[in-house]
């Protein structure tokens, strides 16, 4: 991460405050974005304003702090639809349980939730509760809802439960939420280290016929590899996405030249094709491990047939083929494991001759294959562990993006 650089240099921010008793630190929040160079302006819920006062808000900004729909002085409307556009960021800190709550659920009672209702660029939320608020499956299901919505979440910050127990709910320090917002820049700002780069990519599941209408599937979305995908070609890359079926609506970057495959055998053929001209390839699909060893020519009858006995031969292992022959290319692999994670994982780097693998646990809510959302760990072949956070599957593109330039 680049840190320091002025990326917050005339960036106009919009600071939500809720009424949470880590307001105070909002102030010191606001100077550490004043001080990197950001214009912010104060947004406050009415419970905020017990926590802490307009006037220190609004000294150091240097702007009024927008509080009520009307100003009480002028009667003039605030646009929190101007402010929604003005902003390049909005942070929430601190974002109570019920200001996560209205935002998961649209509640728009207050300017802070319809600022957020409008804001057409990034929002980023910094918990702050009881840690027993924070536990609380309500809270966490909100919680998902905004990460789903693309919110970034800055995760709270852990102590002492009731019970004894730690866990989480402390809001984030000033410092960590600003350095959040650079590295949101930062990976905005198009980096174009990847330029130059041929990047393979596939994605998806494999289809495996066994009659004319009847296949052997999985639920592989392929959202995590179109995310790769794009995220390569923004950073520069030239990248070639071999797609397995996937939902016609996913949405893929333009530059990216994609090949829609269907079996695992298809995807082998398209792979090795494609592998000759590449310099480093990413492993996302889910292929079939076993297909049906015959295809029936037409389709089976219920009526004419008892029960029947499917015959399943084993597929080629794309990722093993390719490291078998990958000479000075890198190759990137995925891991979904159920047990033992992170030693099958390690040993699938040294069956399949990969560089690094990324392991999703299959333990980890909201990490997987049919969830927009990720949980991972980067393991490099030299045996080094990266855990990361559940993050939405476009910044788990980036970090993955990241690992994949040290590579090269
Ligand atoms: O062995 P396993 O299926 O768990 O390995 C997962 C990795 O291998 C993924 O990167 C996947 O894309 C790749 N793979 C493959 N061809 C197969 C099975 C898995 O390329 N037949």
């Amino acid at each position: 991460m680049i840190s320091g650089n002025n990326i917050l240099k005339g960036k106009h921010i919009v600071l939500g405050i809720s009424g949470g008793i880590a307001a105070y630190k909002s102030a010191y929040l606001l100077r550490e974005l004043i001080k990197r160079g950001a214009e912010v302006q104060v947004v406050i819920t009415p419970n905020g304003k017990e926590f802490i006062t307009p006037a220190t808000l609004a000294a150091l900004s240097g702007k009024p702090v927008v509080s009520e729909f009307f100003a009480a002085n002028t009667g003039e409307w605030h646009s929190h639809v101007d402010l929604g556009l003005w902003a390049d960021l909005m942070i929430i800190a601190p974002a109570t349980a019920s200001t996560i709550g209205k935002m998961a659920n649209g509640i728009a009672d207050n300017m802070l939730i319809t600022t957020y209702l409008s804001a057409k660029e990034q929002v980023m939320v910094a918990p702050a509760m009881d840690l027993d608020m924070w536990a609380h499956p309500s809270t966490q299901r909100n919680v998902e809802t905004l990460r789903r919505d693309g919110v970034i979440i800055v995760e709270p910050q852990s102590g002492f439960l009731a019970s004894g127990l730690t866990g989480k709910g402390r809001m984030a320090e000033p410092h960590t939420i600003a350095e959040e917002a650079e590295a949101y820049f930062n990976n905005r700002e198009e980096r174009k280290d990847m330029h130059g780069m041929r990047v393979l990519i596939s994605a998806g599941p494999t289809y495996e016929s066994i009659d004319p209408v009847r296949f052997i599937g999985n639920w592989s979305s392929g959202k995590m590899g179109f995310a790769i995908a794009d995220a390569c070609a923004a950073r520069g890359a030239q990248v070639t996405l071999v797609a397995g079926p996937v939902d016609g609506s996913l949405k893929l970057d333009s530059r990216v030249k994609r090949i829609d495959v269907r079996t695992a055998r298809e995807m082998l053929a398209a792979m090795e094709n494609e592998f000759r001209s590449c310099d480093i390839a990413v492993l996302a699909a889910a292929v079939a491990d076993y297909a049906p060893e015959t295809i029936s020519d037409c389709k089976i009858k219920r009526e004419k047939s008892g029960d029947i006995l499917l015959k399943l031969v084993k597929n080629p292992d794309i990722a093993a083929t390719l490291g078998a022959c990958k000479g000075g290319r890198k190759l990137v692999g995925f891991a979904l494991e159920t047990d033992n994670e992170i030693v099958n994982a390690k040993d699938k780097i040294r069956r399949k001759n990969l560089d690094m693998i990324v392991l999703n646990s299959l333990k980890d809510p909201g990490a997987g294959m049919m969830t927009d959302t990720n949980k991972i760990t980067i393991i490099l072949a030299d045996g080094r562990e990266i855990p990361f956070p559940l993050k939405n599957k476009k910044e788990v593109a980036g970090d993955i993006a990241d690992a994949i330039v040290t590579l090269i």
